[in-house]
């Protein structure tokens, strides 16, 4: 899986060297706080769900997806670097992603979001993701969460 060479990058499996570059793109671009051992522990419980967006050498993008039953994958982490967003880097990790599931039994994806974060409601939803629960208080600055689900 997981291979995709546009003019322009390239996504590829995720490698522990990376985690810096990840855990700088997580810091600017998300509200939780990650640390490297939980991302080494979810990379070993599912490998498959790791992957980045390489342009020239340096990752610009990254998701990070877990096993959340047998037939659900679950999006946990997902970042385009700023500079980058809004040039089709985060469709490419999706379409990539969706493909690698629907080619290995799954039924379903859900993830959470912040309820304002408005960018990526959108953006999930243009994959056919549908709002169907909020969480209340799911951050850790109390805010909180809708729950997003596509069969796929
Ligand atoms: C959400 C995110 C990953 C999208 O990545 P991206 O590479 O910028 O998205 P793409 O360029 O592939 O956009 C695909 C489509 O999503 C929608 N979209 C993306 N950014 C949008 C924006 N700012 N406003 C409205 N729609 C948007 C559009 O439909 C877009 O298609 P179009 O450009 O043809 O109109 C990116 O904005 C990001 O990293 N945000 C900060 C981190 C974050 O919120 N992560 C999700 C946590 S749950």
């Amino acid at each position: 899986m997981h291979i995709d060479t546009s003019q322009y990058g390239m996504i590829r499996q995720f490698q522990r060297s990376d985690i810096d570059r990840i855990l700088e793109i997580a810091g600017n671009s998300l509200t939780e706080y990650y640390t490297s051992s939980l991302i080494f522990d979810l990379f070993d419980s599912w490998q498959d769900g790791f992957t980045v967006y390489a342009i020239e050498g340096e990752i610009v993008a990254f998701m990070i997806c877990a096993r959340n039953t047998p037939n659900e994958a679950r999006i946990l982490m997902f970042a385009v670097d700023e500079a980058h967003r809004r040039q089709g880097i985060g469709e490419k990790l999706m379409l990539d992603f969706l493909a690698f599931c629907r080619q290995n039994g799954f039924i379903s994806v859900k993830l959470e979001v912040k309820t304002d974060n408005e960018v990526a409601i959108a953006f999930y939803k243009r994959f056919g993701f549908v709002i169907t629960s909020r969480l209340r208080a799911y951050y850790s600055d109390a805010s909180d969460a809708f729950t997003m689900w596509k069969i796929i």
